[in-house]
């Protein structure tokens, strides 16, 4: 009788964990496509980080930390709606964001299908392996080193990103990073950027 009272109040409890995380995991995915990978080359890929990087995102997010972009919804019911990743993570509890760093962290991170230039891809690898490969290692193929995923991510958004950082628009984890960014012209970095969205 205990151990089916038990039973019972368990499966309750894991029913309604899957439909809160069915339901975040939805609202999500309005941008950035179904498992986290989308069309959009604005929108960021997000399978596959580690749940490090995702939370550290969504905080910063939260506390506006990290600019955010104003985007409009992709797909579903709110489509068209304008709205940011501030607004989006302002809600979202602890919690919620530790299951939804959980969820996107164990699938696989996809990397898009961009038009790259053969020739500076090249270029940005050189840079890349003086510069970024000690933190972005494997030419930025890892998700363990808690530093998001530069290979085959989206161009227009890593170029944002980076642009972002020079501004002093978004902080830096590693102080390490500014000085090797810094130290890179314009055309270094767009090569950079040809170099990770050439990664397939
Ligand atoms: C309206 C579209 C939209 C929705 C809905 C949305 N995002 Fe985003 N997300 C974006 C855009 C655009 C960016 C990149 C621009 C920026 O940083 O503001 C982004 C960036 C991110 C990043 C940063 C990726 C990186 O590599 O640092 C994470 C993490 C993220 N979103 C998670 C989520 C989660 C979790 C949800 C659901 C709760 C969500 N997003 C819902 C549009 C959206
Ligand atoms: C000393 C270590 C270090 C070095 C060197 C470094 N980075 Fe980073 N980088 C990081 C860390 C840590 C993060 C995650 C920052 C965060 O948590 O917000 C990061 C984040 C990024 C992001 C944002 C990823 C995203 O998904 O939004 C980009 C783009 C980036 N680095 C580019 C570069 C480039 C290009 C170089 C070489 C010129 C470089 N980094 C060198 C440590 C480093």
């Amino acid at each position: 009788m205990l151990a089916s009272v038990a039973l019972l109040g368990f499966s309750c409890a894991a029913s309604a964990w899957a439909a809160d995380i069915d339901k975040l995991v939805g609202n999500c995915v309005s941008c950035h496509g179904k498992d986290g990978a989308s069309a959009e080359s604005d929108v960021p890929n997000i399978s596959g980080l580690s749940a490090d990087y995702f939370s550290g995102a969504m905080k910063a997010y939260k506390a506006k930390e990290r600019p955010c972009v104003e985007t409009k919804v992709r797909s579903g019911d709110k489509k068209g709606t304008k709205t940011d990743m501030c607004q989006l993570a302002k809600d979202i509890s602890e919690a919620d964001v530790k299951l939804l760093a959980k969820n996107f962290s164990e699938k696989k991170f996809v990397r898009a299908t961009q038009k790259f230039d053969g020739a500076l891809a090249k270029k940005g690898k050189e840079i890349h392996d003086k510069k970024c490969e000690k933190c972005h290692s494997e030419g930025a193929t890892l998700a363990s080193d808690d530093a998001g995923i530069l290979a085959g991510q989206k161009m227009a958004y890593l170029k944002e990103q980076t642009e972002f950082f020079l501004a002093g628009k978004r902080p830096y984890a590693e102080k390490k990073m500014k000085e090797k960014l810094e130290s890179i012209d314009k055309a270094g970095i767009d090569a950079l950027v040809h170099y990770y969205g050439s990664i397939k």
